[in-house]
């Protein structure tokens, strides 16, 4: 039978907590940058981009809330710090200068990027039984993965 996560254990909540700040630090990091990627994208695309760029970043913000309470429902610290999100993200900032497909690339692998954490996060969890982890883990790791795939389609010809 499986437990609330909160009586898994300070070893597993340890783990699990660190794994969603991680998945924290790299939402925000990725909201900033869909964020600064609407604002400054130009080109023919203007419209389609500066819209997809906004949908990243709303489900973002929401989705940094849902990682972060997560973290609260176990009964751990929520890393809030953005000096702490940026060093530890594997997400890396842009100046926001790129041309319209450089910024589609970028945007790709920081999506692609977060799908991996968010697995590696899902399967981190299942391991210690947190099964609600998992859950909200795998639902994230899709989105990316779905962000992913309409970013990359712009790509091809
Ligand atoms: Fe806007």
């Amino acid at each position: 039978m499986s437990q609330p996560a909160i009586d898994l254990g300070p070893t597993a909540q340890a783990a699990v907590a660190e794994a969603l700040n991680q998945c924290v630090a790299e939402t925000v990091v990725a909201t900033m940058l869909a964020q600064n990627f609407h604002w400054n994208v130009t080109g023919m695309s203007f419209g389609p981009l500066h819209e997809l760029f906004q949908k990243i970043y709303e489900d973002h913000f929401e989705a940094q809330d849902d990682l972060a309470e997560r973290i609260k429902a176990i009964g751990m610290h929520a890393e809030g710090q953005l000096a702490t999100m940026l060093e530890r993200s594997k997400v890396k900032e842009a100046d926001g200068h790129q041309d319209h497909r450089e910024m589609i690339e970028l945007m790709m692998r920081a999506q692609e990027t977060l799908a991996a954490t968010l697995a590696s996060t899902g399967s981190l969890a299942a391991e210690h039984g947190d099964t609600l982890t998992e859950d909200l883990a795998i639902e994230r790791g899709r989105t990316h993965e779905k962000f992913a795939w309409m970013l990359r389609a712009h790509l091809k010809h």
